[in-house]
């Protein structure tokens, strides 16, 4: 069911690579359009321009089929910092309110948070437990021996959360799946649980957006930002922030230019007259070539698959890798069947970055973060890939 060639994916002539928690192989459909406008304005200039809005259009409108959702409330934005940023600081905070994260979020759903404290604003950071709610999981010394930090990120835990909401708790900002340790939380739950609250909930999709299923205007999400290049293969420098139509009201500008008014083009016309629509986000001239190049790799994978076949045979192919592995040695953060997520993070005999660079030699690329070593293969992986690496681990 799976195109799988290594036609679509050059990157399987060289190499095993199970790292799309990273940066990823830009998918070839997706780098083919970005040399055909990049290509277009080498060859015409301004006249590249007729491109513009349909490009954005474009990857608008196949975003918002991916989650489920409507064009206008989708935005282009260079990273997740970006558009986190957006929202943190055009927010309208008063002295007192709290934002509620987890304290090993990465560093894109921190700092945007971090920097509303000037205004008032206090970070509350849920703390680190394990599976089943224990603080702060030491390291397991039969497993490890330089290991750093002295304790791992696993997960944050809904008691937590529940324990920390005031009546100032205004948003939650946790990251779908948390980079390290590979835990998924159960999205709609948390939803569920905030909006009943009436706590915005913004989601860092990084590590899920086109893998797991996420339904922003069913679930009741405020927010959702995500980087392109890693689970979508799309070019480095681009990607996607989701606001609903109510949450978005209520934000303040925070960057504006011309693309953030309706006049468009008619530069010596400032009235001020901004979008509705997430458009407003994009606020000047965006990378079209990146942009033509994410909707290509949005409706070449999720779009044509369906995302819960890709998270489904991203599944089926840990599995490979696990039952051929050494389990004795090499122990997943997350079993299996406590919900899993496309990032399988192992704790190791040893120096997770050394096995890491032992596995480059061997052409698999995979990556250590926070003493885990991570296993993240796409849809594309083939069962020999992964019995290869899992041979590599002996
Ligand atoms: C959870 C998470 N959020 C965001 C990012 C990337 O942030 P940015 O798009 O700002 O580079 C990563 C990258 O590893 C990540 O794991």
């Amino acid at each position: 069911m799976f195109d799988k060639s290594p036609t679509l994916f050059p990157i399987k002539d060289r190499y095993a690579f199970l790292s799309h928690c990273g940066i990823a192989p830009l998918y070839s459909g997706g780098l083919g359009k970005m040399t055909e406008v990049a290509q277009a304005q080498c060859l015409t200039g301004a006249l590249v321009f007729g491109r513009y809005d349909p490009i954005l259009d474009g990857l608008r409108d196949a975003a918002a089929q991916l989650l489920k959702t409507t064009p206008d409330n989708l935005a282009f934005v260079k990273n997740t910092t970006e558009g986190i940023g957006l929202i943190a600081a055009g927010y309208p905070f008063e002295p007192g309110d709290q934002v509620i994260s987890y304290v090993h979020e990465y560093p894109a759903n921190h700092y945007p948070w971090k920097l509303q404290e000037r205004r008032g604003v206090e970070l509350v950071l849920l703390p680190d437990c394990d599976s089943e709610g224990r603080r702060h999981t030491p390291c397991d010394e039969s497993l490890t021996r330089s290991v750093r930090p002295t304790f791992r990120p696993v997960a944050w835990s809904m008691g937590d959360l529940e324990q920390r909401v005031t009546p100032r708790t205004r948003i939650v900002a946790l990251s779908h799946v948390q980079f390290a340790s590979g835990f998924a939380a159960d999205l709609k739950s948390l939803a569920d649980f905030c909006s009943a609250r009436e706590i915005d909930l913004v989601v860092d999709a990084a590590q899920s957006l086109g893998v797991l299923p996420i339904e922003p205007d069913e679930w009741n999400i405020a927010a959702v930002v995500s980087s392109g290049w890693k689970w979508l293969m799309g070019p480095i420098g681009c990607g996607l922030l989701y606001t609903s139509k109510n949450f978005r009201a209520k934000l303040q500008p925070v960057l504006v230019g011309a693309e953030t008014m309706r006049q468009g083009t008619d530069y010596l016309d400032h009235t001020w007259n901004p979008f509705d629509s997430a458009k407003r986000f994009e606020y000047s001239t965006s990378p079209i070539a990146l942009a033509a190049a994410l909707e290509a790799c949005i409706r070449e994978a999720p779009l044509r698959y369906g995302v819960e076949a890709i998270r489904g045979e991203i599944f089926r192919l840990q599995d490979v890798f696990l039952n051929a592995v050494d389990r004795t040695r090499f122990r997943p953060v997350f079993a299996p069947e406590e919900g899993r997520s496309p990032i399988l993070s192992l704790i190791v005999s040893g120096d997770a970055n050394a096995l890491r660079r032992l596995l480059l030699k061997e052409s698999v690329i995979t990556t250590e973060r926070g003493g885990y070593l991570r296993i993240a293969p796409h849809f594309y992986n083939t069962d020999e890939e992964m019995l290869r690496a899992a041979g590599l681990f002996a």
